[in-house]
């Protein structure tokens, strides 16, 4: 089925023919070898992705299940947690944490920045927090948080690292088993499958380090029953046993987008990625579009970008949908003042550029004087 829509949201992202294939296979049992054999090639990869020798778990869910899964499995009600919140996104690990009667402390960005390490420091140095969040890409702004400076830190004062991945990950290094520094490691990557994996939304997916596992093992219930991950670590062992029905056709589906992602090769994924990102911005600027996070925080996967002067927000985005491109608004304060453009996944190089064109014109449709032609030259001297 071919693409209909560019969808340049960021997330969900467009969807390989091969994938749809994929997913549109016969549905077999759950416990059928088929089913099980594709369960465990999509845990293998995923922990080859993740470079871990701890956990994985994929299930039915969207990515808000990967989020709770990570923190009731590790934070017991009446711990406290630190949030580190770059938007939208990470002030969602606040409401996760007060409906578990998780105690939470929260250092805020600016939107558009990244949060000040300084004052992440003088919160932990006060101590007691059993785990500290970090999104990694906050899908509202378009700011990567600076793993190599956090995970250390973070470490320092012995909380685990909980990072949500569902903008990053397959995009962008989320590497378990890398020392930061003093052994310092990510104990946790949440993420879901409709973003940078580009399989359709209905996955949700947690790996976890052993610490994170030692987390939970001293809890003696969670607060949850789908999000309990003992409830599932059987599965994810022997998938021919039965906790609740997998998603079997997002499974095959799964297993496709992971193929595919190890054929491209993680290190060539994540620098496509990095020059996606610099281009489609580099080449919005010359329209005079700017982005809300500067570049040196800005993400490979998504931008955020400011509308000009006299550019009304629905008109504009009604425009590109008449042409046949989808792309968000902005969230929350930057409602009608931004856009959201995805370039992320398996996204294909020529929609990519041509979206770039057709801004252009819906730009010159508000009344905007734009090069084109200049705008899609400097696109392509990103050589991506
Ligand atoms: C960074 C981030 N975290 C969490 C979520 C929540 O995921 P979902 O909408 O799949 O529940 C999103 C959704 O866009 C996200 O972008």
């Amino acid at each position: 089925m071919p693409n209909k829509e560019m969808l340049l949201i960021p997330g969900p992202t467009p969807v390989l023919d091969e994938i749809y294939e994929a997913l549109s296979s016969e549905t077999y049992a759950h416990t059928d070898p088929r089913v099980v054999k594709t369960t465990l090639e999509s845990l293998e990869m995923t922990r080859k992705m993740f470079n871990t020798n701890g956990e994985v778990f994929i299930v039915a869910g969207s990515g808000t299940l990967a989020m709770e899964m990570a923190l009731v499995n590790t934070v017991a009600p009446g711990e406290k947690i630190l949030v580190l919140s770059q938007g939208f996104f990470g002030d969602r690990f606040i409401k996760l944490a007060e409906s578990f009667g998780i105690q939470v402390d929260v250092i805020k960005s600016e939107w558009g920045q990244r949060v000040c390490a300084a004052m992440v420091e003088s919160k932990l140095e006060k101590g007691g927090y059993k785990a500290v969040t970090v999104t990694h890409v906050d899908t509202s702004t378009g700011v990567e948080a600076d793993l190599a400076t956090l995970v250390p830190l973070v470490k320092k004062y012995n909380a685990l690292f909980i990072l949500d991945g569902v903008c990053a990950t397959a995009a962008i290094a989320e590497d378990m088993g890398r020392d930061y520094g003093n052994n310092a490691k990510i104990d946790v990557v949440l993420t879901g499958s409709q973003k940078a994996i580009g399989v359709p939304p209905g996955l949700a997916i947690l790996a976890m380090g052993p610490e994170a596992l030692e987390a939970r093992a001293a809890i003696p219930r969670v607060s949850a029953y789908y999000a309990d991950i003992n409830n599932w670590l059987p599965i994810m062992k022997d998938p021919t046993k039965y906790f609740a029905t997998p998603a079997v056709n997002m499974l095959y589906a799964y297993r496709k987008a992971m193929e595919i992602v190890h054929a491209e090769g993680l290190d060539n994924r994540y620098a496509r990625h990095l020059r996606l990102g610099q281009a489609t911005r580099g080449a919005l600027s010359t329209y005079g579009l700017k982005p809300l996070a500067s570049e040196d925080v800005a993400a490979p996967t998504l931008s955020c970008i400011l509308y000009p002067e006299g550019v009304n927000d629905l008109a504009f985005r009604k425009a590109l949908g008449a042409k046949g491109m989808v792309i968000a608004g902005a969230l929350a304060a930057l409602a009608g003042k931004a856009f959201r453009i995805g370039h992320m996944g398996n996204v294909q190089l020529a929609d990519l550029r041509k979206a770039i064109g057709l801004v252009g014109e819906a730009l010159q449709e508000q009344g905007l004087t734009v090069d084109i032609p200049r705008a899609l030259a400097k696109f392509d001297s990103f050589h991506v």
